[in-house]
């Protein structure tokens, strides 16, 4: 079975997709410099995968740390696909310090591409994101919707997107799948790894999590007069293990079809803040307070996919719903209430 390159590989989608990928039968080599997550990730890989992960720690900035992991994929045939997922992603951090998302998401996809081109492999699977349609002129979003970015974070997954695209049309070697994920959430069944953001989280699902387990009192609403059902945001929640098995799909899509892809990773179901509230409270057994607050700026009122095309395509599509996705997020967030530090 081909032996696939995550970089990113200890971060919270990575991780997942490490396991969706063993369960498929791929080998994995991994590389991460643990800038946004934690060394203990391996053991727990360890635990629940029963193999030994493959890794090297470092930046994919740094040329020799990606010669490292070519070369230990040596002993699996060879490194055959990459799948990129490192990259900073926090969107107001993005606003105070854009340079520095500059220099590691377009940094990093640059040094990648040429170690890839280095070791001749050319199929690609790119961490996009909804982010790319900015504020969407129509619901749901297909993939032809016009793209634009509203912060620098944003701007770095565009920029990602066109610099693969002229790669592919200057040298015809190149296929890429650009898979753009809606929201991830929730965490793997065994409940030993999921998202642990680092201070006070930025998105919805790890800041209600924290609430459910009394880190924090209660949920802050960011707007109740959005163009929505019940005014508050609605947004397209997928399990990051879907997700991952979409990783999966699009691998096995360049493999067989020797062609790039564009396609939306989500449910194509929109819900609520406080449908999201309403239903982690019940897979708790808690209710989430909830105080209203004003909106957060640059947030739309609605944003999700039509997912149409990654079935068609790929014969992928979500599987788990907004329960499983509270139910798992529960698991891993009461038996490690610190993440992996706890
Ligand atoms: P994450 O922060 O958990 O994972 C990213 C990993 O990349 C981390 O482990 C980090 O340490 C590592 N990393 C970052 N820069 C690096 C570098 N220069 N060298 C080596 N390692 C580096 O984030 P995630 O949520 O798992 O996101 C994975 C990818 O998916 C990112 O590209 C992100 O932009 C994209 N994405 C995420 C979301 C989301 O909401 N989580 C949505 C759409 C797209
Ligand atoms: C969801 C909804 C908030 C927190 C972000 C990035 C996007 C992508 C996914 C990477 C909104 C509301 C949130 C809170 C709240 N990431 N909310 N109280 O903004 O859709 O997308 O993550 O590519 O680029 O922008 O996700 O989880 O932050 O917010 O009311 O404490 O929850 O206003 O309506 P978002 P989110």
């Amino acid at each position: 079975m081909a032996c696939i390159l995550l970089t990113g590989a200890t971060g919270y989608i990575a991780s997942h997709t490490w396991l969706a990928l063993k369960d498929a039968g791929y080998d994995v080599i991994g590389v991460d410099s643990y800038v946004n997550s934690s060394p203990i990730v391996l053991n727990r890989l360890r635990e629940i995968g029963g193999f030994e992960p493959q890794f090297v720690q470092g930046d994919v900035r740094d040329a020799s740390a990606l010669d490292r992991c070519f070369e230990l994929g040596k002993q699996f045939g060879g490194v055959r696909a990459v799948i990129h997922f490192a990259a900073l992603k926090a969107v107001g951090e993005s606003v105070e310090r854009p340079l520095d998302y500059f220099e590691n998401n377009i940094g990093g996809l640059l040094s990648v591409c040429q170690a890839m081109k280095r070791h001749g492999v050319y199929d690609v699977v790119f961490s996009s994101s909804a982010t790319v349609y900015g504020k969407p002129e129509s619901l749901p979003i297909t993939e032809n919707a016009p793209l634009r970015a509203t912060n620098p974070y944003g701007q770095t997954k565009l920029m990602g997107e066109e610099m693969l695209r002229e790669l592919e049309r200057c040298d015809a070697r190149w296929h890429v799948a650009y898979l753009r994920y809606f929201n991830p959430v929730g965490a793997h069944a065994s409940g030993r790894i999921g998202e642990d953001p680092r201070g006070v989280p930025n998105n919805l699902m790890p800041y209600v999590a924290q609430v459910a387990v009394g880190k924090r009192e209660h949920l802050n609403v960011f707007g109740n007069d959005y163009d929505t059902p019940d005014g508050t945001g609605v947004r397209d929640y997928i399990h990051v293990c879907d997700l991952a098995e979409g990783h999966v799909a699009a691998l096995r899509y360049l493999a067989d079809k020797g062609q790039s892809l564009t396609v939306n990773l989500g449910t194509g179901q929109g819900y609520s803040v406080l449908d999201l509230a309403r239903a982690y409270g019940q897979a708790c057994g808690r209710e989430i307070p909830v105080v209203f607050a004003p909106r957060r700026p640059g947030d739309v009122d609605a944003c999700y996919a039509d997912p149409t095309h990654a079935f068609n395509a790929m014969g992928w599509k979500a599987r788990r719903g907004l329960n499983d996705m509270c139910v798992d997020s529960w698991r891993w967030q009461s038996t490690n209430p610190n993440g992996f530090e706890g």
